[in-house]
């Protein structure tokens, strides 16, 4: 294992210019203007898969942007076989003028490396090709087989693996999946953070609402008084999805949550947590959340309903005296086990339409999501993460659930009865789907070595 290890060492500055290479495509997912830097990222990416000495290495486009397909499995039958998932696709940039540096030309600056999707999910995904490198260049041959799936439109829906796992289980089947693209746990400070696993994502169920009034734009002062104004009603019907217990209003939208048990709820008490670091570190004085429930139980166990941008009527220079014919709002709600989002959505719709007064017509489109996953601790694999992740950045290991949303490894779970194992590599500071998006270099180069110590392990 040394010479794996020492292996990785030397080539550091190999490995870090290979990334800067893969993190210069454009590959955005949720805009179609950027197919062709998707196309190319995908070929990039496949090219660097077989010079990593990964085999059998191809693409199925017939689904939406390139799934990646790559495998080696000369280990034998009775050796385990991982799957290794990851996305290449990023979410759009803007607002692009809080960049320090532009999003898509990495810069290495404080032991960071700048630029979109470093953390979330290029630099992540790419360790574990590093960790799959190192070792056939070094010893010839892996501990046990590995095959990795990696999907250029997890940030924009993820329908094409979904379609595809639906046709074809058996190609990516397996024993074990592995994920990195979560974070590591810090308690509200990054200075503290921990290599953690994650046991626990929660769902998300999205849709995009418009509120149409009058036929057009009116004068404010003409009509103003007599009619009932779109962004008015819309914040008013938004206003009524929580009531003052900080708990969503839908009928029928908590009935299928587990609560957490009591075990669970001291594990997560006994989690270091730092109130004054977290407002510090998001200069709010105050936290607020559903009643009764701890802040970490808040963001990552319960469920939620966020209004994620709203828009309507005139916001350019100046200032328009006008009632705007319509206006609209996408919105966001994360979910826990076992809510299933499309029930969510079907709920979600019932109520708005109950909500929405007859002065208005209230349509509902962009409706997706993907389903909570919580996943067993106890498996052969999350002990060789643990003893990995530990001796790879020699620290103490934490297990924590997730707020984020990961839709296809409920799917990884059901379907190819593999149980996941997600050992994050971000940071808190990372900025995911923010300016500024970053990856600390330690947990890219101390990730690539976990990702090969985790395959010596599992191999025992
Ligand atoms: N890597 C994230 C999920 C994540 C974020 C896990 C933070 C842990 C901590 C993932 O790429 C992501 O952003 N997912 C989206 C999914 C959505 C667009 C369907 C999310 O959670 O918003
Ligand atoms: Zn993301």
């Amino acid at each position: 294992m040394q010479n794996i290890l020492n292996f990785i060492e030397a080539n550091k500055d190999n490995h870090l210019s290979q990334l800067i290479e893969f993190l210069k495509f454009k590959s955005i997912s949720t805009n179609p203007e950027f197919k062709e830097d998707i196309k190319n990222c995908a070929n990039w990416l496949s090219e660097n898969m077989k010079l990593a000495g990964l085999e059998n290495v191809k693409q199925f486009s017939e689904y939406g942007n390139p799934l990646i397909y790559a495998e080696w499995l000369r280990a034998g039958e009775n050796k385990p076989t991982v799957l290794f998932y990851g996305h290449y696709d990023v979410q759009p940039v803007d607002p692009i003028e809080l960049w320090n540096s532009p999003p898509f030309e990495p810069t290495i600056k404080d032991g960071k490396i700048f630029a979109r999707v470093t953390a979330d999910d290029k630099g992540q995904v790419f360790t574990h090709i590093k960790a799959v490198e190192a070792y056939l260049k070094t010893n010839g041959n892996l501990p046990i087989n590995v095959k990795f799936i990696i999907e250029g439109e997890e940030e924009s829906g993820g329908e094409a693996i979904e379609e595809f796992i639906h046709k074809h289980s058996e190609i990516i089947s397996c024993d074990y999946v592995m994920i990195s693209d979560t974070e590591w746990y810090d308690g509200g400070n990054v200075k503290n953070a921990q290599p953690s696993i994650c046991y626990s994502l929660r769902g998300i169920a999205v849709a995009e609402i418009t509120l149409t009034g009058p036929n057009r734009d009116l004068h404010s002062g003409t009509y103003g008084g007599a009619i009932d104004n779109p962004i008015n009603t819309l914040c008013w019907m938004i206003a009524q999805l929580h009531d003052k217990y900080g708990r969503i209003t839908i009928p029928h939208f908590y009935d299928d949550v587990i609560e957490l048990n009591d075990q669970e709820r001291t594990n997560i008490s006994n989690l270091p947590f730092n109130l004054e670091d977290y407002k510090e570190d998001l200069k709010i004085n105050e936290v607020n959340g559903e009643i009764g429930y701890s802040t970490i139980e808040r963001a990552t166990a319960r469920p939620t309903l966020d209004i994620n941008g709203i828009y309507g009527g005139y916001i350019e220079k100046g200032h328009k005296s006008i009632i705007p014919s319509q206006a609209s709002a996408k919105i966001s709600m994360r979910i826990v086990a076992n809510q299933d989002f499309k029930k969510i959505i079907e709920l979600f719709k019932v109520h708005l339409q109950n909500l929405t007064p007859p002065t208005m017509k209230l349509s509902i489109k962009g409706e997706q999501g993907g389903n909570p996953v919580i996943t067993s601790l106890d498996s052969k694999a999350i002990k060789a993460c643990t003893l990995a992740l530990k001796n790879a950045f020699d620290k103490e290991v934490v297990y924590m659930r997730e707020g984020g949303s990961i839709p296809i490894v409920e799917l990884f779970q059901s379907k190819l009865n593999a149980p996941a194992v997600m050992m994050g590599l971000g940071l808190s500071t990372d900025n995911i789907h923010s300016p500024n998006e970053n990856f600390s270099l330690r947990n890219f180069f101390g990730g690539i070595k976990a990702s090969a110590l985790f395959l010596d392990e599992i191999g025992k």
